[in-house]
């Protein structure tokens, strides 16, 4: 909610066919500023016009604050250089969902609610018997949150008052489902969710443990995985997100809503793009490292290449959260006696070189968070094809977190953009006796 003490005395001039209208001036917490358009079309019958809301702000909120031009994210106030050094992701999942870190004591009472939720219902589990081995996950993943739901519709249409029960029971769920989906493409027996593991180690045991060789939860891994499960958290008004309150700006239930912002992460433009930087470096890598030739095709008008991995909307110098798991690829390769990864060597001499281009320069091309992520996933074991479920992961306390600011905000409207129309204007009706092909 846009609260007045955010509304300047300062009012902003528009001059539209010689006559002038006064806008309210919206300045944020954090000194962003903004035109309140919202009485525009019926002051001057004008509306605005931005193709990917690239100037367009749809909300006010709480929850994360990014400066592109300097690289800084927050959650709800606090580094993202902080949480990802000193919490675990379930804690920072509090954070997101209640505006503060939580104590030992909530904390605690948050993991059991996580413990209660981990199992599926027998029921929804038949539904991975009817996919296909080679199901996409992101498919499995989206249409299974869908249909959560029906298995569990109380508290859907109370859900503020049950926040934490249908919070911790999707946060829960989602990584459940997200590990079955590996074991019934492999043909595997499911492993069962653990009481006594944390979040992360009861996703990996159930990704890996085997009945035919001892599995053991590997600390380093554990680390590394609440570590890349925090920075893919929030991201303000991302393409996923958008989606979330859009659909949830419907009053659509909470798990329809997530259904929906699942389905938007998993483009290649978006959460995606994680599974296309291994994909690139791969392709680099077999075909004898030459990452300079992709760099000329990135560069290239005619060629519809891009630097997977590279830009970003907001963050016109560095995305802070790849500094931090570049940083985190060294550790962990190093922790788990890697041998240095070709894939790792190939993405630094990438970045080196492209940083220094004229091209990437002028259009302030950095390292996003999907460059280095994958090298991690893929260290640890995680298939490529589930690189994007591991950021619906992360980025599911997010999710929540805004879709509940969303609901409970008095100034949420239904999402309903306007347009302009520059079809054709007013035809006379034609019968299709008299229609001729020319006629067009
Ligand atoms: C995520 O929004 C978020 O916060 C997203 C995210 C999150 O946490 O939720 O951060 C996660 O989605 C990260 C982005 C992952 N996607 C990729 O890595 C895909 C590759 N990147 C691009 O497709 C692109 O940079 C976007 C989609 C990320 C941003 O697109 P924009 O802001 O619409 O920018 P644009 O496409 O208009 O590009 C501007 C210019 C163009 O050149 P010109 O037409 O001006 O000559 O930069 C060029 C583009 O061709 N360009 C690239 C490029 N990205 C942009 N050229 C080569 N390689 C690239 N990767």
């Amino acid at each position: 909610m846009l609260d007045d003490k955010y509304v300047t005395e300062k009012k902003v001039e528009i001059t539209i066919d010689g006559k002038t209208y006064y806008l309210p001036m919206v300045v944020g917490s954090e000194g962003e500023k903004a035109v309140d358009i919202r009485s525009l079309r019926a002051q001057t019958g004008c509306i605005t016009l931005d193709s990917g809301y690239m100037n367009t702000g749809s909300c006010c909120s709480k929850i994360t604050f990014l400066d592109g031009e300097k690289g800084i994210l927050n959650y709800r106030g606090y580094r993202i250089e902080d949480l990802a050094e000193h919490c675990s992701f379930i804690e920072v999942a509090y954070l997101l969902l209640h505006g503060y870190l939580p104590t030992v004591g909530e904390l605690n009472y948050f993991g059991q609610l996580l413990a209660k939720f981990a199992l599926l219902h027998e029921d929804m589990v038949h539904f991975f018997d009817r996919y296909p081995p080679n199901a996409h996950p992101m498919s499995i993943l989206s249409s299974m949150v869908g249909s959560l739901v029906s298995f569990y519709p109380e508290m859907v249409n109370n859900p503020l008052e049950n926040i934490d029960l249908m919070a911790s029971r999707l946060l829960s769920k989602l990584r459940t489902i997200a590990a079955f989906s590996y074991r019934k493409s492999l043909g595997h027996p499911l492993v069962y969710p653990r009481h006594d593991y944390s979040y992360c180690a009861n996703f990996l045991n159930m990704m890996f443990e085997s009945p035919v060789r001892p599995y053991e939860v590997n600390p380093v891994e554990v680390a590394a995985l609440n570590k890349l499960l925090i920075l893919h958290g929030d991201h303000e008004q991302n393409c996923s997100t958008s989606t979330v309150r859009m659909v949830g700006s419907a009053r659509v239930n909470l798990y329809a809503s997530i259904s929906a912002g699942i389905s938007a992460l998993w483009g290649p433009l978006h959460g995606g793009a994680n599974q296309a930087v291994i994909e690139m470096l791969e392709q680099i890598h077999l075909k004898g490292g030459d990452y300079k030739k992709y760099i000329e095709r990135a560069k290239d008008p005619k060629d519809s290449f891009r630097l997977v991995g590279f830009g970003h909307r907001v963050y016109k110098s560095h995305d802070p959260r790849s500094r931090i798991i570049k940083r985190a690829c060294d550790d962990v390769l190093s922790a788990m006696n890697m041998a240095s990864d070709p894939l790792l060597a190939i993405a630094k001499e990438l970045e080196e070189v492209a940083l220094k281009d004229e091209y990437f320069i002028e259009r302030n091309l950095y390292p996003n968070v999907d460059f280095y992520s994958g090298i991690i996933y893929r260290a640890i074991g995680i298939p490529m094809n589930m690189f994007t479920v591991m950021f619906a992961l992360g980025r599911l306390p997010g999710w929540i977190a805004h879709w509940k600011e969303m609901w409970d905000d008095p100034d949420t409207r239904i999402g309903r953009p306007r347009q302009i129309y520059t079809g054709p204007c007013q035809r006379e009706f034609v019968s299709i006796e008299e229609r001729k092909l020319g006629d067009r």
